[in-house]
């Protein structure tokens, strides 16, 4: 017998919202809904399924009034969208670009990719965000891009890291893809750099199943990101301006294109997020507020003007000195009384081997990781700051829409825990 496809009903959800398992009973939201389901349904049953579609269009245009930005691009996932804007400014063989050393590979995998060289730097431990300080002592003639990351929806400390981009004349990329809403100073993340890039990835604040976006206000950087995943979109459209006009409308040959349904889905989550926003915001705020008198237990610091946004994931700073307890030992104490307290959620870049060894990335001894070619790879205990914080980082339940007393449950165990 054929599936039936139309009955909903006894769908599994496949994933949730909340990144993290622990204590799904204390949050209601659910990510997708008849919303989503009813136009993915009808834009396939209208065959529209690919190419620079109506929708997508309008996403495009919508997402930059939002930004505020001039332009905007979706493409295939946030990795492709940081490869856009790598290429958009031009990153290339002999270039480095600086990064925080606690980020998502895919931060920096499309600049090595594009042959420039990663370069790390640590992070302030109080924010657990790229440290402008560190920044600073990094840069070198061949540094060709700098981009802070609003890790886990909080956002960094753009005053200092735009004043160091405009003194050494090198543009900032913020990779938003935990930061979804996240305003610094009244402006909207990604706006404030050279360009803007965010993941819509399952798991994301906004959801395409796969996609992402660049938003940037440089007409060269749009026009290049274009012409490196946009194969064959209605000339005139995307290539704005006169100087790249005989590439049209096939540019590069390279496809990085969303898929409209994902993008279909993406403009759904869209409506939903200053609502997402708030609500994430609001428990947040509870337990933070709650952590003051849980010795040992600190929220994680927030430069001037930030407005978090997102909330991908939800770190504390664990100190073992002033509770008296060792980290291991609060985890487990936690874990007694019912809360599940995350470790860290992304590997420090430079403990990979492929960043301590490097790699032949193009074969034949030739790429930025090659050993051969002068890389000479990072060690542990190369990034204090971040190597403390993957100890003492402990990721809370991150809820979109908790019961009544969430907070209040989640601040008992801590408590208990706590206790010595
Ligand atoms: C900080 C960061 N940058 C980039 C990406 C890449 O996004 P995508 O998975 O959509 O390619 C992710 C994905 O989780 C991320 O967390």
């Amino acid at each position: 017998m054929p599936q039936d496809y139309t009955d909903t009903g006894s769908v599994q959800r496949a994933f949730v919202q909340t990144a993290t398992t622990a204590l799904p009973e204390l949050d209601r939201w659910t990510q997708i809904t008849d919303a989503e389901a009813t136009l993915v349904a009808d834009m396939t049953r209208r065959n529209e399924l690919s190419g620079g579609t109506p929708i997508v269009r309008a996403f495009e245009k919508r997402w930059a009034e939002w930004v505020g930005t001039r332009f905007a691009v979706t493409v295939m996932n946030g990795t492709s969208a940081l490869y856009s804007a790598y290429f958009g400014m031009g990153v290339g063989p002999g270039d480095e670009v600086i990064c925080p050393v606690n980020t998502w590979i895919c931060t920096i995998a499309p600049a090595i990719l594009l042959g420039a060289k990663p370069v790390f730097c640590d992070i302030d431990p109080l924010s657990l965000l790229m440290d402008p300080e560190d920044v600073r002592k990094r840069i070198t003639a061949n540094t060709r891009c700098i981009v802070p990351v609003h890790l886990w929806g909080n956002v960094c400390d753009l005053d200092v890291l735009l004043a160091i981009g405009q003194e050494h004349d090198i543009p900032i990329l913020e990779d938003c893809s935990h930061a979804h809403g996240a305003r610094y100073k009244g402006l909207m993340c990604g706006s404030l750099g050279a360009a803007g890039c965010w993941s819509f990835q399952g798991s994301k604040p906004i959801s395409a199943g796969e996609g992402g976006v660049l938003a940037t206000d440089d007409i060269d950087l749009f026009e290049r990101a274009c012409l490196v995943g946009q194969v064959n979109r209605i000339a005139g459209i995307d290539l704005v301006g006169a100087r790249y006009e005989e590439l049209q409308p096939l540019g590069l040959g390279m496809k990085f294109r969303a898929h409209p349904l994902g993008i279909a889905i993406a403009s759904v989550q869209l409506d939903k997020l200053a609502e997402l926003n708030k609500r994430r915001a609001a428990y947040i705020a509870e337990v933070e507020a709650g952590l003051a008198d849980i010795p040992g237990v600190s929220p994680c610091r927030l430069y001037e003007g930030v407005e978090r946004g997102g909330f991908y994931g939800f770190p504390v700073i664990h100190d073992p000195s002033v509770m008296g307890k060792s980290t291991e030992a609060f985890i487990e104490a936690a874990a007694e009384n019912g809360l599940n307290l995350g470790r860290k959620r992304y590997p420090n870049l430079h403990e990979l081997p492929l960043f301590q060894k490097g790699f032949d990335l193009f074969t034949r001894k030739r790429g930025p990781l090659c050993p051969e070619n002068g890389y000479a790879g990072y060690q542990n205990g190369d990034f204090p700051n971040a190597e403390a914080a993957a100890e003492r980082a402990l990721f809370m339940p991150e809820l979109s829409d908790p019961v009544p007393d969430a907070a209040r449950i989640i601040l008992d165990a801590l408590r208990k825990a706590a206790q010595r």
